[in-house]
């Protein structure tokens, strides 16, 4: 099969759980960069990666990695790539890209020449005009200290629109963050999960599609499927191998608990679309007033940031009482993501282990408090 290279993108921080959810595919041999997982791979692995990656944002195509330091050798090395392997004549295709430490400063210049040189090439080859009234072909291009590498976008729209939140309530984490948080922490199908703050319930269903390894792309469309270069039968196949890989045994109970009515209505029925309703239990409660008999348990949380001035207090209070819930339940482990002003410090208790990461623009913690292990079951039991 046709070799291809690849690149994850991902938002800073996720580097290492991506490239983990890529060797899970089977792709060992791969590159790390800040935002990025770079591997080759056969063919198939475009339409595998953009239903199973779970924390990604977006699966590049690479066309192309040259030098650059003028504007001739720039438009004439992208102008003999061979876009039409890629691009039908009836192609969409808007360039977008950025510029580092590069010679090529001006972004808008590098763009339009980058869409001129395609043009050029794909006229030349199709004997036509191009009315762009076709696939989604979306090119993005790096200069990077005089290095050019440019891609074709095949998942379209980010990986996060899995397609089943409808529904928000306020504050709503990206689905991909969501999935990181759960591939962060110990949680297991085999450990109780909770989120006590569980909003339009994106952490909870993450988990659920991981507790039963389902696809986190099955319901949704991608770019490249629409591309009549790629081969249809390698998104059937694709499909077809997310749902012979669901594991509908048992797991441990997930937990999603608010205190807003309305919100929880919007997670069950995102919960419904996701497929994964029937595992996750939806419950109103005040976080002040959660009890549990369940021990060695998970609680991953994403609690109010309190982004404006006058809800500071209530955040912060609200953190309080969350700590005071989890100290009545000493076996569990607690992952809390929240702004980055000082959970610690608030809740006097150091974290186990902290991590920066990112929820769109705003610079969040992953706070980690590491509970004891759960005993082991002997294998003859
Ligand atoms: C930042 S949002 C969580 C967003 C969620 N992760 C999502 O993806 O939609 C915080 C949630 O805390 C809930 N909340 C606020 N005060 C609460 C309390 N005292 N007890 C329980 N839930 C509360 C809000 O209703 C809101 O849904």
């Amino acid at each position: 099969m046709e070799q291809v290279t690849l690149t994850a993108t991902t938002g800073f921080g996720l580097e290492a759980v991506v490239g983990r959810e890529l060797q899970r595919l089977g792709y060992e041999d791969q590159q790390r960069t800040d935002g990025r997982v770079t591997f080759t791979a056969p063919l198939d692995a475009i339409a595998r990666c953009n239903l199973n990656l779970r924390s990604a944002d977006r699966l590049l195509l690479q066309i192309g990695k040259f030098p650059a330091s003028d504007f001739d050798a720039y438009f004439d090395q992208i102008q003999d790539l061979p876009w039409e392997r890629w691009m039908p004549a009836n192609a969409s295709f808007p360039v977008n890209g950025s510029s580092h430490k590069s010679t090529l400063k001006s972004v808008p210049t590098c763009q339009g020449m980058a869409k001129k040189a395609i043009v050029n090439r794909l006229q030349r080859v199709y004997s036509c005009e191009l009315d762009e009234t076709g696939p989604d072909c979306a090119v993005q291009f790096e200069l990077r200290s005089n290095q050019c590498t440019i891609w074709l976008n095949t998942s379209g729209e980010g990986l996060h629109k899995r397609g089943y939140r409808l529904k928000r309530g306020v504050a709503p984490l990206r689905e991909t963050i969501a999935a990181s948080l759960a591939q962060l922490s110990v949680w297991n199908r085999e450990r109780t999960f909770h989120d006590p703050f569980c909003g339009s319930g994106t952490i909870a269903i993450e988990a659920a599609l991981i507790a039963q390894n389902r696809a986190p792309g099955f319901n949704r469309q991608f770019a490249c499927e629409t591309w009549p270069t790629y081969p249809q039968e390698l998104w059937e196949q694709a499909r077809e191998e997310a749902q012979d890989k669901i594991d509908q045994s048992e797991c441990m109970p997930i937990l999603a608990t608010d205190n807003d009515y309305h919100v929880l209505n919007a997670a069950r029925e995102n919960a419904a679309r996701a497929g994964v309703e029937h595992l996750i239990h939806f419950q109103e409660h005040d976080v002040s007033e959660l009890k549990t008999q369940r021990m060695y348990g998970c609680l991953i949380t994403n609690p109010p940031y309190g982004e404006r001035l006058d809800d500071v207090d209530e955040a912060e209070q609200l953190w309080t009482e969350l700590w005071k819930v989890t100290q009545q339940w000493p076996t569990w482990s607690v992952f809390v993501f929240a702004g980055s002003r000082d959970f610690e410090k608030i809740v006097d208790k150091r974290a186990t282990r902290r991590r920066k990461l990112y929820n769109g623009p705003i610079e969040c913690t992953y706070y980690q408090y590491l509970g004891p292990k759960p005993p082991r079951i002997p294998a003859s039991i």
